[in-house]
Formats: structure tokens, sequence, C-alpha cells
């Protein structure tokens, strides 16, 4: 049987973090969909959910298991849509443990057949948040390293735009 995973998140945008994670998620699971979700409590996004699809897609073209599809509302509905119990998620640090783990009983709540797995991010990307990054380019620092090269003119181009 086809082992199908959904790495959701909010990607707002993409990081080395998350390509890691894609990365490595490509490599466990026969086909890997990235999931591009609204999370309610980040709101004011800098890129909206289309933009933050093609940038990941952009970045992920050398993997030909990896799916990248926008969705507005329940990851449940989507992981029912996309046919899928797996839901694969990037731990940094033990401060993202409480919130991840009331995602995931929360999901298993509103759907028993649900499995969330957790993937340790690499050592070099666990202080990387989308967050950051956004801080950084905002004020002019350098985010090289942050996120994938192919996407720092995207970001900066978008920072301008919003002046
Ligand atoms: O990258 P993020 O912001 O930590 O991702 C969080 C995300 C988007 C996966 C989460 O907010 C989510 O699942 N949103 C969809 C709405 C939903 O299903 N909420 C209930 C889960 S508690």
């Amino acid at each position: 049987m086809m082992k199908v995973a959904v790495y959701p998140g909010s990607f707002d945008p993409v990081t080395n973090g998350h390509l890691d994670i894609i990365t490595r998620g490509a490599k466990t699971f026969d086909k890997l969909i990235v999931g591009v979700l609204v999370n309610v409590d980040k709101n004011n996004g800098l890129f909206d959910i289309d933009e933050r699809v093609e940038l990941i897609k952009k970045v992920t073209k050398n993997l030909p298991n990896v799916e990248v599809v926008g969705f507005n509302g329940l990851l449940i509905d989507f992981m029912r849509e996309q046919k899928s119990h797996i839901i694969l998620k990037g731990l940094r640090a033990f401060s993202d443990f409480e919130y991840e783990f009331q995602m995931a009983l929360m999901n298993k709540e509103l759907d028993p057949e649900i499995e969330t797995l957790f993937m340790m991010t690499s050592a070099q990307y666990s202080y990387i948040s989308s967050s950051s990054v956004k801080q950084v380019a905002k004020f002019g620092g350098n985010i090289q390293g942050l996120v994938p090269e192919l996407v720092i003119d995207d970001i900066l181009k978008k920072f301008k735009s919003k002046v």
C-alpha cells in the first residue's frame, strides 16, 4: 500500500527548516503532500495561500514524490480529501511540543483514524521560523541561509511592495 503523508503548515514563507522536513519526509514516505493551510492565530500574512504554494513548488521541483496543495479549512477535511491518515510535523524544540501535542490530540479527537508523526528538525535549522525570517527581512537583515536561495528575491520584493 502506498504510504501517503501530509505535511501541513502555514509556510509564510517556506524556510530551510521546512525544506529539510520536506526532503526527509519525501524519503520516508511514498508520497508527501505539503498542505498550505490557514493558521487563524497568525493574521496579516505576508504571502497569500496561492503565492505560498507557488514558492514551495519552486523549491521542491527536484522532489518528484512531493505535491503542494493549498486548502482553506480544517486539516482533517484536507486529510480526507487527500486520502491520507498520516500527518507529518516538524519539531524544533521543546517549546514547540505543547502546541503540537494539543493540535495532534485535537485532530485525533476529530478523526480517530489520523496519526500525527513528528520528525526532529536538523540541528542547524532548529532556530529558524517564518516569523523570525520576516522580521529579519523587514528590517533589511540578511536572510541567506534561512530560506531557500530561490525564494529570497520573492521575499525581498514582497516587502518592497508593501512600503
Ligand atoms: O505552520 P503552522 O502555522 O504551525 O501550521 C498550523 C496549521 C496551519 C497546520 C494549523 O493551524 C491548522 O491545521 N489549520 C487548519 C485549521 C484546523 O484544522 N485547525 C484545527 C487544528 S487544532
